[in-house]
């Protein structure tokens, strides 16, 4: 998919939950800012704490050997889930070095001193410590840290293109399938005579002209992998085709064909593990539809006619017909 399309519609959809559960929430359940424990249990809690915790969270849950029990990553960890998950984790898994001995009471005297220490406000009723009722509390929105930027360096540069849809095909696209459909008729793993330079007696070669560095069924590996990897070439936005139009990146259909291609190439490497001429053979036969599919659509029509040897189609490509 587009990067820019399916965030807009991700977070779009993201915030239609997140509102919702939010109304549905108000009606029926807490969250801890509205003083869901008391002072005299975070009391209770905070000796408990002391002598079985703090050795490795720290006096001031700061984090030591342990993580901290407090602070924006802490709540971050956490806030996305009912307090029944924070109390389980704890009555289940802590202290690391002796679990399972905390009783449910415990736990939620436990649970009141770390919201305490976050800055909840204590209220009239103590935290109760059956599953059930926690099940009910819940984080506010907004309390951990921000969510960090999920950027990483590919994404943060950008990749303008270097070339027209049409370029990228037959630099990339045409080389590798023809060596995927050479197979149907060489076998890779047969052994080969050296040929003088790089020219066959029909002319270029591609099995030839690479076997003279990366061999065989190496050769069939890395045609595929070129596929898979082509996809997302498809989509590459501000990519124009060679008539001047913008590659429909947009456009779900184009999207679909798009998946398909990386599919296909997917499979034919899958294929070409098996190292055997058969198997690649048959993939050859999704990999010819996954190009196809596109191409009838976007590439070989002319005023809705499918015409793949008309040239004078070009001005026509790139637009859904
Ligand atoms: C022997 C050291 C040790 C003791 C004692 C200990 N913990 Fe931990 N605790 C850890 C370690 C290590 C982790 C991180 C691994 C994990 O999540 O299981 C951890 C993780 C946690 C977490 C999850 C933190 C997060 O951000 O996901 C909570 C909550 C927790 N401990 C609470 C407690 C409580 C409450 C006690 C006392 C009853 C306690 N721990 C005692 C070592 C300890
Ligand atoms: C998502 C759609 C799509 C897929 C998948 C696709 N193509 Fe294309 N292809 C096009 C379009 C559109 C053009 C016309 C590009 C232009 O005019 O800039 C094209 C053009 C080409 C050309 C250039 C034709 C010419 O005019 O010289 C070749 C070669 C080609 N494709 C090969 C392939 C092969 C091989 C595959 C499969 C491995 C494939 N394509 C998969 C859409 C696709």
């Amino acid at each position: 998919m587009p990067r820019t399309v399916s965030l807009s519609i991700l977070s779009g959809c993201a915030l239609g939950v997140a509102l919702f559960s939010l109304t549905v929430l108000a009606q029926q359940s807490q969250t801890v800012r509205q003083g869901v424990f008391t002072e005299a249990q975070a009391g209770r809690g905070q000796a408990i704490y002391k002598t079985q915790c703090s050795s490795c969270h720290g006096e001031m849950l700061e984090g030591r050997l342990g993580p901290p029990l407090a602070g924006d990553n802490f709540i971050a960890d956490w806030d996305k889930q009912p307090l029944s998950e924070l109390a389980g984790k704890i009555r289940n898994t802590m202290p690391q070095n002796n679990p399972g001995k905390l009783s449910g009471q415990q736990t939620a005297d436990i649970l009141a001193y770390i919201l305490q220490v976050g800055k909840f406000p204590a209220g009239r009723a103590e935290l109760a410590a059956d599953e059930a009722a926690l099940k009910q509390i819940t984080w506010p929105a907004g309390n951990g840290a921000p969510p960090k930027p999920a950027l990483n360096a590919a994404q943060a540069l950008s990749f303008p293109p270097a070339g027209n849809l049409a370029q990228v095909m037959r630099g990339i696209l045409f080389p590798s399938s023809n060596i995927l459909f050479t197979v149907q008729s060489v076998d890779p793993g047969a052994p080969t005579t050296p040929v003088e330079g790089a020219v066959s007696p029909g002319g270029f070669n591609w099995v030839i002209w690479g076997g003279g560095i990366y061999k065989g069924w190496e050769l069939v590996d890395y045609a595929a992998v070129a596929l898979a990897e082509s996809a997302p070439l498809m989509l590459t936005p501000g990519r124009r085709c060679e008539n001047g139009k913008p590659v429909p990146i947009n456009d779900p259909e184009w999207v679909k064909f798009t998946l398909e291609l990386a599919e296909a190439g997917k499979a034919a490497y899958k294929a070409a593990q098996s190292r055997n001429q058969e198997a690649v053979s048959d993939i050859t036969n999704q990999v010819a539809d996954s190009c196809l599919n596109c191409h009838q659509v976007y590439r070989d029509r002319r005023g809705g006619v499918l015409n793949p040897s008309d040239p004078s189609n070009k001005a026509a490509r790139c637009v859904k017909q």
